[in-house]
């Protein structure tokens, strides 16, 4: 699949990719790490920085760590990488007890953490977690308007009518549910939510929004929000990532045709408004200063490209793989293979309105480790 000048670059990425993550995993086994200080990884499941129920032991990228442990596993069949993915999985059953920290991204949560185990060990508390997780993201469909809802507050605002694009990798824990038990109902609520997300969310060029906010009682279209990026109407680059990964995962699931021709058309877009460097800014449509990188979409970005590829035909398949290739070299080349920092891609931003920009972010790991993987033929698929 990868032409031959990549093949030495692949096997050299994943050379530094097992050396650095042996001694990082044994380094920060105990934590759920989200960022890093000094070079050194934090730990979500012991600080709240912010104090708000969804931080802390709750946040919404504490699934992570362990993927990054269970794709590890698969890659080299060392145990210890099991044992660390074990650890943050019992850790997170702290947030069924609490509860009300718990929104829609229970799937960025459990799918790599409890699902991951249950597929590759068929451990029965791992199932039990997993389907927990699935049924409280069930339970947040609104039936009127045929979108699960994202976020909890009513007392900042009111969000019962938002649903956010991201949540395209959520419900891959809803196919797996009814994968799972054989019980539609899960699979009936995720496609219903991909339906309605093709309509609201993705415009005709190919870009998406990032938030749509829907009229929680009788449904239908109530306005747009840039979200995390720049400004309304404007292009959030993880967004427009999320799209295109979320929608090839809906096909994967369903393999319904038109969730291929989403993917597609938003990859499409995104390869159209990939710098001639590749290094991939917050917002394709931010002002030209200051000059904001996310390296995290770049890496969500190419996992998608690469899944794309794998089911069209050949000629097809060159635009995705290539565009893929693009953009995994700039970020390695922007990466830190050494002992300075306990993160791997370093150039992340949270949004583009964060006060914080160009920092190591727990998934832009993650991505560049799932899609490293693809790219050699050995994923464990995850979603
Ligand atoms: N899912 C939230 C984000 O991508 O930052």
């Amino acid at each position: 699949m990868l032409q031959t000048k990549d093949q030495q670059w692949l096997h050299d990425v994943i050379g530094r990719l097992t050396a650095k993550m042996e001694w990082v995993s044994e380094k920060s086994r105990h934590k759920i790490p989200y960022t890093t200080v000094d070079g050194t990884h934090d730990d979500r499941a012991a600080h709240n920085p912010s104090g708000d129920l969804a931080d802390g032991i709750n946040w919404w990228t504490n699934g992570f760590w362990g993927g990054m442990m269970w794709l590890m596993h698969h890659e080299t069949g060392r145990e210890a990488y099991k044992t660390i993915a074990a650890i943050s999985e019992e850790m997170l059953d702290r947030c069924f007890e609490e509860f009300y920290g718990l929104h829609h991204d229970v799937g960025f949560m459990w799918l790599p953490t409890s699902v991951a185990n249950y597929r590759v060990t068929k451990n029965p508390v791992s199932r039990r977690r997993s389907l927990h997780a699935a049924n409280l993201l069930a339970g947040r469909f609104n039936m009127a308007g045929g979108f699960i809802r994202a976020w909890n507050d009513l007392e900042e605002g009111d969000t019962r009518g938002w649903a956010i694009i991201d949540c395209m990798l959520n419900i891959p824990l809803l196919y797996w549910a009814s994968e799972e038990t054989g019980d539609p109902r899960f699979k009936q609520i995720a496609m219903k939510h991909a339906d309605t997300a093709m309509d609201a969310f993705v415009r005709p060029d190919g870009s998406v929004n990032h938030i749509v906010e829907f009229d929680p009682e009788h449904g239908g279209v109530v306005r747009t929000y840039g979200g995390q990026g720049y400004e309304e109407g404007s292009s959030w680059t993880r967004g427009q990532a999320w799209g295109l990964y979320g929608y090839m995962m809906s096909y994967t699931h369903t393999r319904k045709d038109e969730y291929l021709q989403t993917a597609k058309r938003i990859a499409h877009y995104f390869i159209a408004n990939m710098p001639e460097d590749g290094v991939i800014p917050v917002d394709f449509r931010q002002p030209a200063e200051p000059k904001l990188e996310d390296d995290t979409a770049a890496v969500v970005a190419a996992c998608g490209l690469i899944e794309i590829a794998k089911v069209v035909g050949a000629y097809e398949q060159r635009l995705y793989l290539d565009a893929a290739v693009k953009l995994l070299r700039v970020v390695d080349e922007r990466c830190d293979w050494t002992q300075a920092s306990d993160a791997i891609v370093q150039r992340g931003s949270a949004s583009y309105h964060n006060k914080v920009h160009h920092q190591p972010i727990i998934y832009g790991d993650y991505y560049f480790m799932e899609a490293i993987f693809k790219l050699k033929g050995n994923d464990l698929y995850l979603w």
